[in-house]
């Protein structure tokens, strides 16, 4: 009855883990839960995990909470965009069951501190490099949010693609039951990852932004026939000669280690990995090689 009762009525919102707590023991092994966490403002990238998420649960749960434990900077967290409104809007057209949206006190009732993680080396590399503490911020608040969820299914972007290795390692290391699928990474048209910070570029940022994308693709194509160190060098070039942009770091990695490579081995997985600044704000993407 009470199913029923959830797949017709509007999307629930809780604020409060409790009686999420409630609604979801109620659903629990007997529909599938598919759960999308996010830090809101959201877009069509998070809006493309719903969507795949919806192939394979009857209960679609998406979190919108801005971890605070996750930003190495200040400034950065204060500016991050926040549109509640707009997002629960945008999360019923899309046919969302449940939204959470929890205080920081409801998530860190005592202490706004995170747990430190071992992840085999992967919060080491990249953006474990440039951004401290950033992955143990990560892992305290999915590790949190899976246990008030207690998803089937757990989404995220490949946009991220070294968190999603990360929650792949804490789930493993945790046993915690839940499947977890990775989403390919949503652009725009002109090639720009989909992303909530986005929004924060100057007009002049934005329309040099694509650059980000064209260099993976030319970087992609002459990864068939040049050495890693050649690519490197070039990409470096590119940036260096770009008025607009900064590069943070070009990194071309294994997938499964997200260790950087120097040379090509056979039976390998790469991917390649960039940060960039575009005034004051920092975009990330990345591509498979
Ligand atoms: P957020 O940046 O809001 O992203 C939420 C999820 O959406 C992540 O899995 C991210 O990889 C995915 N995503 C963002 N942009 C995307 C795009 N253009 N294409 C495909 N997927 C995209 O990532 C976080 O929040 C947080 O770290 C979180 C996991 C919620 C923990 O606080």
């Amino acid at each position: 009855m009470l199913l029923t009762v959830i797949n017709s009525i509007d999307m629930l919102v809780f604020e409060k883990t409790k009686l999420l707590q409630e609604k979801i023991a109620a659903i629990k092994g007997i529909k599938k839960i598919g759960f999308i966490p996010t830090m809101g403002a959201l877009h069509k990238g998070h809006l493309s995990l719903i969507q795949e998420a919806k192939k394979n649960n009857s209960i679609i749960v998406v979190s919108i909470f801005v971890n605070p434990t996750q930003f190495d900077n200040k400034e950065d967290l204060s500016n991050y965009p926040k549109t509640l409104e707009n997002d629960l809007k945008l999360l019923r057209s899309v046919g969302c069951d449940i939204a959470f949206t929890p205080s920081a006190k409801e998530i860190y009732p005592t202490k706004i501190v995170s747990q430190h993680f071992h992840f085999d080396g992967l919060e080491n590399e990249m953006e474990g490099k440039h951004r401290k503490g950033h992955f143990d911020g990560v892992g305290t608040i999915v590790k949190r949010l899976f246990e008030i969820v207690k998803p089937d299914n757990a989404y995220f972007g490949e946009k991220d693609f070294q968190q999603l290795q990360i929650i792949k390692k804490l789930v493993l290391k945790n046993r915690i039951p839940v499947q977890i699928v990775g989403c390919k990474i949503f652009r725009e048209k002109d090639g720009l990852a989909m992303s909530s910070r986005n929004t924060r570029l100057t007009k002049k940022h934005r329309l040099a932004a694509p650059f980000i994308y064209q260099t993976l693709q030319k970087a992609k194509e002459k990864f068939k026939t040049e050495s890693i160190s050649k690519i490197n060098f070039w990409v470096a070039q590119q940036f260096k000669e770009h008025a607009l942009l900064e590069l943070e770091y070009f990194t071309i990695a294994d997938e499964k280690t997200l260790k950087e490579s120097f040379r090509k081995r056979k039976q390998k997985n790469y991917r390649a990995f960039i940060v960039v600044f575009a005034g004051k704000i920092r975009l990330i993407d990345n591509i498979e090689l």
